[in-house]
């Protein structure tokens, strides 16, 4: 799978940490900024990262911010942008499993360098189950062409 990633200052050591064990997995990274520890807009890069996913040149991605709020709400303005801000792997997992996130947000300021990677990790080896979820997220999608 190719994975755009994507952070502001406050998340560039965990997004680099994450990359590591998502490469680890046998996935392409694409990286999307920031690479620098200048302060930086978080919107910014979650709109490169969401842009990728939806123009299909990734299939998912992974968010870093401080608290990963900021980055959170801002993909989640994306059509098809299903993000979700996970701060355990019980969250992790369950919303791959229920809500087939596309993209995991964390906040670097807030969970650390090793839960969050053991949280990317579980968020990128869970499948989605379907079935009574796929309902939920069609009704999602409703809302989204109701609001556009
Ligand atoms: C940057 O200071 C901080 O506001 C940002 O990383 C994030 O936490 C916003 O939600």
């Amino acid at each position: 799978m190719r994975i755009a990633i994507g952070s502001d200052h406050a998340g560039l050591n965990l997004k680099r940490e994450a990359a590591a064990v998502l490469t680890s997995l046998g996935h392409e990274i694409v990286e999307c900024g920031t690479t620098g520890t200048e302060s930086v807009d978080y919107p910014d890069y979650a709109a490169k990262v969401a842009e990728a996913i939806q123009k299909g040149d990734c299939q998912m991605g992974l968010l870093v911010c401080g608290t990963g709020i900021g980055m959170s709400i801002a993909a989640n303005k994306f059509k098809g942008i299903r993000a979700a801000l996970c701060t355990c792997e019980w969250e992790a997992r369950l919303t791959r499993q229920h809500n087939n996130a596309n993209i995991l947000c964390m906040g670097e300021r807030v969970v650390g360098i090793g839960l969050g990677k053991a949280i990317a990790e579980v968020f990128f080896t869970t499948e989605f189950e379907g079935g009574r979820h796929q309902k939920r997220l069609d009704k999602i999608a409703l809302i989204e062409d109701r609001n556009a």
